[in-house]
């Protein structure tokens, strides 16, 4: 498929993250406030429209998807998009961030429908600290989760984890430990200030570049040169199969090589993480439902919207942005 994805700024947007639900069954402490109220279920994509949102984006060149949220795995019938997108031969890459509580059961359906590549949201690997982290996650049950998955032949499996500063800085080694075990890699997420959370961000706040360092005094890192198309600088752990990213939006910023757009659980192609503008595009695939060209120049037309960058500031009493990461779609 050629492209016809270019923005203002002359990047090529290559890269869907599709939210398929904004619900998850983890309330973990900086992406969620502990009583969230989550969308009408009739406000949400059906998953024949999700589908066609993703058969849109790859018409326009589009040649990977995420699959977010929310957490994917707990939206029904799930399996159905998977294997939908999976048989779509222009779609190079198909992949899945998750918190791990249904990967029992969904690993392989994934495997099947050609995902090759999931990322892990795991945050700490002490019991009573993940529950305190998560609110509702069971640590047990994710480790067993994983490890299956772990065994079943994915490609790569890559763990994302947020440090805080007391909460979980400390489990750094740890983590960097269980990745190495396990042959994954692993990418440490500043935090960002979405939506409204009950914790103080800019106290817990960790600088990656102070993680880096931390890091490089226990272990021999090389700059990598792999390149996954996302915001993260990786390096490589000498001598092992393990890579360490760092996505650190506000220490570093990654805009200038952004080659992604972002689509909510309601329709709305979000072209940036830090920008509220958005365009629906639900009211039009209900408009036009056997016809793709009002969507398409639609979207065609909102790259001129995308910002240079994005601006986060910590201190700030308001987030950044307003919707939740869970809504946008992580
Ligand atoms: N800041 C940084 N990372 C976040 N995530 C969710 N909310 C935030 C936030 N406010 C992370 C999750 C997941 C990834 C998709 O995004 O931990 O790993
Ligand atoms: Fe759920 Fe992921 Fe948000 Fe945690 S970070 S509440 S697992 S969506």
């Amino acid at each position: 498929m050629t492209n016809q994805l270019t923005d203002k700024f002359n990047r090529k947007i290559n890269y869907l993250r599709l939210s398929v639900t904004d619900r998850c069954d983890f309330r973990c402490l900086y992406c969620m406030s502990e009583k969230m109220t989550f969308l009408p279920r009739k406000e949400l994509l059906t998953l024949e429209e999700l589908q066609r949102v993703g058969e849109i984006f790859i018409s326009l060149g589009v040649n990977k998807i995420r699959i977010t949220g929310g957490e994917p795995l707990v939206r029904k019938d799930i399996d159905q998009l998977f294997n939908a997108l999976g048989q779509n031969a222009h779609l190079k890459e198909l992949t899945l961030t998750t918190n791990a509580s249904q990967l029992k059961s969904k690993a392989p359906m994934l495997l099947e429908s050609g995902v090759k590549r999931i990322n892990i949201s795991l945050d700490s690997l002490d019991r009573d600290n993940f529950k305190k982290i998560t609110r509702t996650g069971n640590l047990d049950q994710i480790l067993e989760n994983i490890r299956f998955a772990s065994g079943l032949g994915f490609e790569k499996i890559k763990l994302n984890s947020v440090l805080m500063k007391g909460t979980n800085d400390h489990e750094i080694f740890p983590l960097i430990d269980f990745a190495l075990e396990n042959q994954f890699d692993i990418s440490f997420i500043e935090e960002m200030p979405l939506g409204y959370v009950k914790h103080d961000r800019d106290k817990t706040w960790i600088d990656n570049d102070q993680s880096l360092k931390k890091i490089q005094s226990k272990y021999n890192l090389t700059r990598s040169t792999l390149n996954t198309g996302g915001p993260a600088k990786y390096w490589h752990i000498d001598n092992t199969q393990t890579h360490i990213g760092f996505i650190s939006p506000h220490s570093n910023n990654f805009c200038e090589s952004c080659n992604r757009v972002r689509v909510s659980c309601k329709g709305e192609l979000f072209l940036c993480l830090g920008q509220d503008e958005k365009i629906e595009l639900a009211p039009l695939l209900r408009k036009y439902p056997s016809n793709d060209e009002p969507i398409k120049r639609a979207i065609i037309n909102a790259m001129s919207i995308k910002p240079e960058s994005h601006e986060f500031n910590l201190n700030e009493k308001q987030p950044a942005v307003i919707r939740f990461m869970s809504h946008t779609g992580g």
